[in-house]
C-alpha cells in the first residue's frame, strides 16, 4: 500500500491508528479541523462530558498561538520558528501567520504524530522556507540536529521557540525542565521561548482541582496523557529567560484582542501561556 512513496512517508502511515484517539485529531476536532477520525470525535465527546469547555481551551490556545507569532514575526522582528508539537496544519497555523507578515520567514515544525506529519509533508511539498520533522521532543539532541532544522534555521540569529500545547504531553519521568533547558540551552541570545501548557487550577478552587484529576484520568486512559501541573512548575520552564508583559498567565489574559470582560471560568484557570526573551 505505501510502495512508490518516501520511505520516511511510508513508515509514517504505516505507524497511523485510526481506531484510537490521538492527541494530534482530538485538538484538531475542537478547534473546527477536519482530520480527525470517529475514535477521535467519540473520545472528544466523552472528554466534553466532564470539561465542556475543552473545545474553548483548544481555541483559546490557538488564539494565543496566533497573538504570539503575530507579535514575534511583527514587532519583536524574528524570522525563523522552530514550532514542537506543531500539530495539524489547520488554518492560523504558525507559518500562515508569520507569513501574513514577513513571508520570507522560515519555520520548521516538528511532530512525534504519522498523521501530522503525513499531512504537513504533503502540504509543503513546494514551500522552499517551512518543513516539518518527524521527531520527538524527548530526544532534543535529534531534533536540534535535523539536516532540514540546520537547513532552515541560522543558530547565529534569534529563534522564536513554540512549545504550545504540547509539554503537558510529557510525564514527569520524561523530565520536561530537562527538556526545556537543552532546547533553551541550544538558542542564541534575543531568542524568545512561548510556553502554553494545561495549569492546575489553584488551591483556592478545590472542586474545579477534583474535576481536574478527574479530567487527568480521562487523558491518560484515551490518549495516553495529559497533564496539569502546577504554576509554580511551569513558571521554571523559562529557566532565567526574561518573560515579557503580562508574564505567565491565563491565555485569555495574554494580549486579549479587545478589553471585553473575561469569564473566570474552568478554561481561564487551567491553561496558561507566556512569552520570554533570551538576554
Ligand atoms: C494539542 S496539539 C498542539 C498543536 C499546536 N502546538 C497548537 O498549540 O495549536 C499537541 C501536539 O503535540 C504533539 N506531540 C505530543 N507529544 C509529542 C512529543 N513527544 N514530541 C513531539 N510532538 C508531540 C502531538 O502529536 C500534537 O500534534
Amino acid at each position: 500500500m505505501t510502495e512508490g512513496i518516501p520511505r520516511d512517508i511510508g513508515k509514517a502511515l504505516a505507524d497511523i491508528d485510526i481506531t484510537r484517539p490521538n492527541v494530534a485529531r482530538v485538538y484538531d476536532y475542537f478547534v473546527g479541523g477536519k482530520d480527525n477520525f470517529a475514535a477521535d470525535r467519540e473520545f472528544a465527546n466523552k472528554a466534553m462530558d466532564i470539561a465542556p469547555k475543552a473545545p474553548l481551551a483548544a481555541q483559546a490556545n490557538r488564539m494565543f498561538l496566533r497573538r504570539v507569532v503575530s507579535y514575534l514575526a511583527g514587532e519583536a522582528g524574528i524570522t525563523q520558528f522552530l514550532d514542537i508539537g506543531s500539530g495539524l496544519p489547520t488554518a492560523g497555523n504558525t507559518s500562515e501567520v508569520a507569513h501574513e507578515i514577513n513571508p520570507n520567514a522560515h519555520v520548521v515544525y516538528v511532530d512525534n504524530d504519522p498523521v501530522v506529519y503525513t499531512h504537513s509533508k504533503a502540504l509543503l511539498a513546494d514551500s522552499v522556507t517551512v518543513d516539518i520533522i518527524n521527531a520527538d521532543i524527548r530526544d532534543p539532541a535529534t531534533i536540534l540536529t535535523d539536516p532540514a532544522v540546520l537547513r532552515l534555521l541560522d543558530f547565529d540569529r534569534p529563534i522564536g521557540l513554540l512549545l504550545l500545547a504540547v509539554l503537558h504531553h510529557i510525564e514527569d519521568h520524561e523530565d520536561p525542565a530537562w527538556i526545556v533547558a537543552r532546547l533553551r540551552d541550544a538558542m542564541p541570545s534575543g531568542s524568545y521561548l512561548a510556553i502554553s501548557s494545561f495549569r492546575m487550577p489553584g488551591p483556592e478552587l478545590p472542586e474545579l482541582r477534583a474535576k481536574t484529576i478527574e479530567g487527568e484520568k480521562l487523558l491518560a486512559q484515551g490518549l495516553g496523557s495529559g497533564r496539569w501541573r502546577e504554576e509554580e512548575e511551569l513558571r521554571t520552564w523559562f529557566g532565567d529567560w526574561e518573560l515579557l508583559p503580562p508574564g505567565f498567565v491565563s491565555l485569555l489574559e495574554w494580549r486579549p484582542p479587545t478589553p471585553e470582560h473575561i469569564e473566570r471560568d474552568e478554561v481561564y484557570h487551567s491553561f496558561f501561556g507566556g512569552l520570554a526573551r533570551k538576554k
